[in-house]
């Protein structure tokens, strides 16, 4: 634990394995054994990845921030009176990152003299860090306890840490990243740790025309592609592996019946790949995919189905104008 000033503090709760490589090796060895060969997104989010997630999230062509954001500032006194900001409670903020969106909530709540304390988790410490030294600037009296972990971590601290009312945020459309199983069994363990006076914001994508989907995920200044090769050199660096980054070649396509993004490397060329932390050499055949993330876009619908077969119910639902994305509130029933 670092305390890092009266008001802030970080807590580690990352599990330290053996390896200290928190699965990536197992990750790796499994995802590139199989057919077609897969590795996952979560591996996306080293220092590097944080910093292009960073840079894709203001492109032009990533809508998604922008929409939410224009959600949260147009609608924030709506949807801070929807969850009851006026009884004390945490803000816990599942996916943190820079927080840009969520400081927009943070300022009307420090400016209407709400009874809160903030504890953003972040699978990145250093991206952690930065919002701790900024949140330190900005909001000088706010108390914030900032928890490095993974999503399911992050519930159990929550199953944990009951006795405060807690407004949950899972915003960015992140839920997107898991697949539907993942997304409603992390649906239902979060409902576990919830009390009924508790609330939940969830940011989702939704479905909508797929050539502007494709271009958010395949934008003209190629961040999108650094950021999915950003996987292999992390592999590089933290398995001594020898991936050649300029034969792999991003490419995203959007499939409308199961209303998800897909995103992939693709093999330029017949190659062969040797990991030494694993010691396995790995066969690509020219234009073979690694299938590295999916971003899945949803209906209404189905995000009220799927909140209430784990026991939520759909209080209100805040949409931009173009009705590309929407921050739902969901209560425990
Ligand atoms: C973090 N997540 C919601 C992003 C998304 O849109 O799926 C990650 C991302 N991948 C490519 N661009 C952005």
């Amino acid at each position: 634990m670092t305390l890092t000033s009266t008001h802030t503090r970080l807590i580690d709760l990352l599990p330290t394995r053996v390896s200290d490589d928190n699965g990536l090796a197992q990750d790796v060895m499994q995802g590139l054994s199989q057919s077609p060969k897969k590795l996952s997104s979560r591996f996306f989010y080293d220092a590097k990845g944080s910093q292009l997630f960073q840079q894709i999230m203001q492109l032009p062509e990533y809508y998604l921030t922008k929409l939410e954001h224009q959600i949260l500032e147009k609608q924030r006194k709506e949807i801070l009176f929807a969850m009851d900001t006026h009884t004390p409670f945490q803000l816990v903020d599942l996916g943190a990152g820079d927080a840009y969106k969520t400081k927009l909530l943070l300022a009307e709540l420090v400016a209407s003299k709400a009874d809160f304390s903030y504890v953003p988790l972040d699978i990145s410490d250093d991206q952690l860090n930065l919002l701790l030294e900024d949140l330190h600037h900005r909001l000088p009296k706010l108390p914030v306890q900032a928890l490095a972990a993974e999503y399911f971590q992050g519930l159990e601290w929550l199953n944990q840490n009951q006795r405060q009312r807690k407004v949950v945020l899972f915003l960015g459309s992140n839920i997107g990243n898991f697949d539907l199983e993942e997304a409603r069994n992390f649906l239902c363990t979060l409902r576990q740790s919830l009390n009924p006076e508790d609330a939940f914001l969830l940011g989702l994508d939704l479905r909508k025309d797929p050539e502007k989907m494709r271009r958010a995920y395949a934008d003209a200044a190629g961040v999108t592609s650094a950021f999915n090769l950003n996987l292999l050199h992390r592999i590089n660096k933290e398995l001594q592996a020898d991936f050649d980054l300029d034969q792999f070649q991003h490419f995203a396509e959007y499939d409308p019946l199961e209303g998800t993004m897909r995103s992939f490397l693709i093999s330029k060329i017949n190659q062969k790949v040797h990991i030494e932390a694993i010691g396995q050499t790995f066969s690509f055949e020219a234009w073979e995919a690694i299938h590295t993330e999916n971003s899945y876009k949803f209906s209404l619908r189905q995000v009220e189905e799927m909140a209430g077969a784990c026991g939520f119910r759909v209080q209100d639902v805040f949409t931009d104008p173009s009705h590309g994305f929407a921050d739902v509130l969901l209560r425990p029933v």
